[in-house]
């Protein structure tokens, strides 16, 4: 929604006095899946679509707030104890509770927001309205907090009032985004690498199945338990392994009678996975495009067949970018739902969507939904 908008709608919620506004962005992940909460390495990038709000303080000690899109207002306090029912809301009020728990004084303001980033679609659109309140208040309160503790602010807000136990990824692309710009970030060092990305004669696309799994966050949760079991089972005989981004499968070979088969497979994935990307990175160093989408491939698999997180539309949609010559396809973010990444040649780019589309439909009874990437700036103040 643009800027115009969202103050117009703020002026008939909360009057006349201009507001400020902001926006963060949604991401896309070239590669490296579920191995940032595993020291490893992702590879996002900030997209064109995100959340955008206007905010004003209101002189009282609370925030009243409301969701343009879902059309539901929420008002809440400071304190612990005042967590609002909307799901929505639990996003903003975590941001102002982990700004609190830093030392940050906050005052009570109105907000609107609207976001064009699709819901559950893997794009990260919780982040990108953790980023933009976080970044707002950072703003314009003047509390001099940095843009990793921003990053963190949203990830903790999920940990702590969504209970997602969630890497760092998604917020960290999200304030850290850079117009033209995919980022290698380290999750262990926090070191980060932009990467200009403009692979000549590509195109990455999105393709999003609208599946939504319900009880994603504790599937999620356990995919993290069993990577930490295997990390400390490890760490049992090399003591220098704090996460298995630190081991090998020599290593995990090595106690895979001693923890139990699903733990194995999820740590055989984030290994195999952590390699991956640093391939990925030296092909793209070299233009080596089918190197990218092979590796693309081999991440689908593995998030199919050992990690456990995609799903029947997400396994067919994939089947066919490769029947159709697709250089690189797999599922992205999370999973359990929501999107394909794609990376097609500009001269399949037309044949393949349409192609896509008619299969998928005869089999769901449904198109999944196409979205462009453009890879863009991260949170701002518009
Ligand atoms: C979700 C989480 C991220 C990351 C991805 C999987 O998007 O929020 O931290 O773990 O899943 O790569």
């Amino acid at each position: 929604m643009t800027k115009e908008k969202v103050i117009k709608l703020f002026s008939e919620k909360f009057g006349k006095e201009a507001p400020e506004v902001y926006a963060s962005p949604g991401r896309i992940n070239l590669i490296g899946e579920h191995t940032d909460y595993n020291g490893s390495f992702v590879f996002p990038g900030a997209i064109d679509k995100g959340m955008t709000a206007a905010i004003r303080f209101n002189g009282t000690g609370s925030v009243r707030a409301y969701a343009i899109d879902l059309d539901e207002s929420s008002e809440f306090g400071f304190n612990e104890e005042d967590l609002p029912k909307e799901g929505w809301a639990k996003y903003l009020f975590g941001v102002c509770r982990e700004i609190i728990k830093r030392g940050g004084t906050v005052k009570g303001f109105d907000t609107v927001f609207s976001g064009d980033v699709p819901l559950g679609a893997g794009m990260s659109s919780s982040a990108a309205l953790e980023s933009t309140y976080a970044f707002a208040l950072n703003d314009l309160l003047g509390l001099g907090i940095d843009k990793f503790e921003l990053a963190r602010i949203g990830q903790s807000t999920e940990h702590n009032y969504v209970g997602v136990k969630c890497g760092i990824m998604d917020q960290f692309a999200s304030v850290f985004g850079k117009k033209g710009n995919l980022i290698r970030l380290d999750t262990k060092s926090m070191e980060y690498a932009y990467f200009p990305f403009d692979p000549e004669g590509y195109r990455l696309v999105l393709l999003d199945t609208a599946v939504k799994h319900e009880l994603a966050s504790s599937a999620y949760n356990r995919r993290r338990e069993s990577c930490e079991h295997a990390a400390k089972t490890i760490a049992g005989r090399h003591p220098e392994v704090e996460f298995l981004r630190d081991a090998s499968m020599k290593m995990l070979d090595e106690v895979k009678a001693e923890i139990p088969e699903e733990d194995y497979m999820r740590a055989k994935y984030v290994i195999e996975e952590t390699q991956r990307v640093l391939d990925v990175c030296d092909a793209l160093e070299k233009g080596d495009y089918d190197t990218v989408g092979r590796k693309m491939y081999e991440t689908h698999h593995g998030m199919s067949k050992l990690y456990e997180v995609s799903c029947e539309e997400l396994d067919f949609l994939n089947d066919v970018a490769c029947e159709h010559g697709v250089t690189g396809s797999r599922v992205m973010g999370g999973g359990f739902g929501g999107c394909t990444i794609n990376l097609v040649k500009d001269e399949l780019y037309d044949s393949f969507i349409c192609d896509a589309k008619a299969q998928f439909k005869a089999k769901y009874g449904h198109e999944p939904k196409v979205y462009d990437v453009v890879i863009s700036d991260g949170a701002r103040k518009l």
